[in-house]
């Protein structure tokens, strides 16, 4: 039986002042829901995420980790240091990185790989770009991206992790994938693990990511293949974040 997840995603957002208000209010209203529940705060708030989030139901996540476990690597932070905070997820592969700061499938394996080595639990983030959608690769693109895992640290791997899928075309932009076309790549998703593992498949979790909103937050979560969201843009509005995790 898989437990349904719902992570928040701040992105570059917040502050010390304004997250007080939004932790403490997904802190209170997280007491009476079924779902797992996680934010993934910038660095410098996973002390303060802890402070408040501590001995509720609301784990702290970050958004990235670096790939080496340390050393002259001047701005990054290692997954050792992660887990001085307690953190128990984070997230790899995040599009946004791929896109802006060049983490390739290389780099997005090697710092699952780095995560899980801490004991943190990864959120692999798979997707394809409207180009890539359009031109009838997304199976292609995200078998890609999963590979690139499996064959670095194999599939057993995925039992310590979750799978996020983010079609890159519905991050941020109000579009949202179809109940088929999102149900249709988690359940790829999914075959492909079980192929190399039928168990650690078919116990893994995968989330679906991009512009989930409380409006379509349960018919998505109803989906077979669909074990929860990661959560962007709704996760910073606390009423919503919970109406989202209601909706598991
Ligand atoms: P969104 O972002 O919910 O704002 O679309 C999701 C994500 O990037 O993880």
């Amino acid at each position: 039986m898989r437990t349904k997840l719902v992570a928040g995603n701040w992105k570059q957002h917040g502050s010390l002042a304004t997250n007080i208000d939004l932790l403490a209010a997904v802190r209170e209203g997280a007491a009476g829901l079924k779902a797992e529940m996680a934010v993934c705060v910038p660095y410098p708030y996973l002390a303060q995420a802890r402070s408040v989030l501590d001995g509720g139901r609301v784990a702290w996540g970050a958004q990235d980790v670096s790939e080496h476990l340390q050393g002259a690597y001047t701005g990054e932070v290692g997954a050792a240091m992660l887990v001085d905070f307690d953190v128990r997820y984070v997230i790899v592969g995040h599009s946004e990185r791929r896109a802006c700061y060049g983490d390739t499938d290389a780099v997005v394996a090697a710092k699952f790989d780095a995560a899980r080595q801490a004991g943190l639990t990864p959120i692999l983030c798979v997707g394809e770009t409207l180009a890539e959608r359009e031109a009838g690769i997304t199976g292609k693109v995200v078998t890609r991206q999963l590979d690139a895992v499996i064959a670095r640290c194999g599939a057993a791997a995925l039992a310590d992790a979750v799978v996020a899928y983010e079609p890159v075309w519905a991050i941020g932009t109000g579009k949202t994938a179809t109940l088929l076309q999102a149900q249709e790549v988690h359940a790829l998703i999914r075959a492909r693990i079980v192929t190399d593992d039928r168990t650690v498949g078919e116990e893994l979790r995968i989330l679906y990511g991009g512009s989930v909103k409380p409006g379509n937050a349960a018919e998505l979560f109803s989906q077979p293949d669909i074990d929860g969201g990661l959560i962007g843009g709704a996760a910073l509005v606390a009423a919503d974040f919970l109406a989202i995790c209601a909706a598991c």
